[in-house]
């Protein structure tokens, strides 16, 4: 992954100022950008229900809804943490919405310390993101928070 992804993400969000538009933009960026990559998107918190709700995103038919604390991005959203999951067998709880699916890394996106949702990648390769990977994906996280 390359970091001039960062400023990719940035103009993609700067001229409209609709976040299911910017978000979708920025799905479409990360998944063709990168071969390892088979599916890119969003889930946004809701307070309320204590959970994720399924945003723009590029892949494969996904979970709608991810309760709070569960799989990957669940605990991504609890733990306000990046998780870079080399091996998705060995993550308890992982939630298997695509049987292909072998790595994954997931970003909250965070203001003031608040979740207002994650970023997810996911991969058919094991092993596929790394911990530069995860710096750039936070860079572009707070993009979108600041743009979005
Ligand atoms: N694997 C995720 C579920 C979302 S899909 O990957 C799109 C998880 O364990 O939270």
């Amino acid at each position: 992954m390359d970091s001039i992804l960062i400023s990719q993400a940035n103009a993609l969000t700067t001229s409209v100022d609709n976040v299911v538009t910017n978000l979708a933009n920025v799905a479409a960026l990360l998944m063709q950008t990168n071969d390892k990559v088979s599916w890119a998107g969003f889930y946004k918190y809701r307070p309320k229900t204590n959970d994720l709700l399924l945003g723009p995103y590029q892949g494969k038919l996904a979970c709608n809804i991810i309760p709070n604390g569960k799989g990957v991005c669940g605990t991504a959203a609890q733990t306000k943490k990046p998780q870079l999951v080399k091996d998705v067998s060995q993550f308890p709880g992982h939630i298997a919405c695509d049987s292909a699916s072998q790595s994954e890394i997931v970003v909250p996106l965070l203001k003031a310390d608040q979740v207002l949702g994650v970023l997810d990648l996911d991969s058919n390769q094991l092993n596929a993101f790394t911990a530069q990977d995860q710096k750039i994906l936070e860079k572009i996280a707070n993009v979108l928070v600041k743009n979005c």
